[in-house]
């Protein structure tokens, strides 16, 4: 049986990756520091698939504690997902995004090259590509200046992976994730909310169960059919289930290049709109909103080219922009 470090595995993202991968018959080992999630993940985790992953609250900024993970355990791969995610924090805070996403990124790999572990898949984003000249984004379109110092760690991020890969013999795949929305069919797992929500699909299902009062609709003058912003939502258990077809590639040695980029979405573009419009088809809830000013730093729109998924990875979404809706509306009904 192959182990996995998951960092950041009691996150959103990296515990519904977790479940896929038990599922898939690897053993799990994570790690979280509960910056910005709570140990209950793990017994929800637990209680989808039959089996605890082992866990360690460490924190990735530690890097003693780092040297003396890989010196208890002997891993196969890691998927990295420990990072702090929020945009408009990171303008206020960069020093602390750039200790949190970079500092621990190095240890990490150092750790991992100190200890000959070799196979790496690390979060990336599609916000590298700014607003794209060409829709769908390919992966070799031109990556643009970062609109956020969290933008800039996930750009800074592949650069770090790449350069390592050059003379370490680490091999890394990086998965640009487009906008990822959705929980577990269960609703045992989803994203947890902390505070005001500042991504679409959270404020809207807060404001459909009576928490919000209204969706603020940040721009409806864009060059877009309804002039409102375009985003590629894919649904986070397709997105765990990416990580899975990676972490394959790499372990029987299908990987075309010592690091590659990936784009996971689905390929669809939605307006915020649409968005809304899907939302009360699915769940029969309404959504009180109104049309506000754009929010800085946003692009026009941004949805993926997945042919290179689809081909080298033999990967694809399954679950439409429905479904996911539905499953985020009963997650926080769960809550
Ligand atoms: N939006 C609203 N009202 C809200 C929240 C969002 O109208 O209350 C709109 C935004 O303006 C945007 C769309 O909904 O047009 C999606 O916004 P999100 O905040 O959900 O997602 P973003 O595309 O802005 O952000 C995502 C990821 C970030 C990443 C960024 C850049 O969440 O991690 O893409 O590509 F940095």
């Amino acid at each position: 049986m192959k182990k996995i470090l998951v960092t950041g595995g009691l996150g959103y993202i990296g515990s519904h990756t977790v479940v896929e991968l038990q599922n898939e018959g690897f053993e799990v080992v994570i790690i979280d520091n509960l910056s910005n999630t709570t140990i209950e993940v793990l017994d929800r985790i637990t209680s989808i698939t039959g089996i605890k992953p082992e866990f360690e609250q460490i924190d990735l900024k530690n890097k003693k504690d780092v040297q003396q993970f890989f010196k208890n355990y002997s891993i196969d791969g890691v998927i990295h997902f420990a990072a702090s995610k929020a945009v408009g924090e990171s303008v206020e805070e960069p020093l602390m995004y750039y200790e949190n996403n970079i500092a621990t990124l190095t240890y990490l790999l150092q750790e991992m090259n100190a200890n000959n572990v070799r196979n790496f898949i690390f979060s990336s984003s599609c916000t590298v590509y700014g607003q794209a000249d060409k829709l769908p984004i390919t992966e070799d379109a031109p990556t643009k200046p970062a609109e956020s110092p969290y933008g800039a760690t996930k750009k800074m991020g592949e650069i770090i992976i790449e350069d390592t890969s050059k003379v370490t013999g680490l091999r890394a795949i990086a998965l640009r994730y487009f906008n990822p929305i959705g929980a577990h069919k269960s609703a045992k797992i989803g994203e947890l909310p902390i505070g005001v929500p500042q991504n679409l699909i959270p404020y809207v299902v807060q404001t459909a169960a009576g928490i919000r009062e209204c969706l603020s609709v940040f721009g409806d003058d864009y060059n877009t059919p309804d002039g409102t912003a375009i985003r590629d939502y894919i649904h986070v258990v397709d997105l765990a289930k990416a990580h899975i077809a990676a972490l394959n590639r790499l372990l029987e040695n299908k990987n075309k290049a010592n690091c590659e980029f990936f784009n996971i979405g689905t390929g669809k573009g939605s307006s915020v709109l649409e968005v809304v419009n899907a939302f009360e088809k699915a769940t029969g809830k309404n959504v009180n909103y109104k049309i506000v000013d754009r929010r800085a730093g946003d692009i026009t729109a941004a949805y993926a080219n997945t042919s290179l998924a689809n081909k080298e990875l033999g990967w694809k979404a399954e679950l439409d922009l429905e479904e996911a809706l539905r499953s985020s509306w009963k997650w926080q009904e769960s809550l």
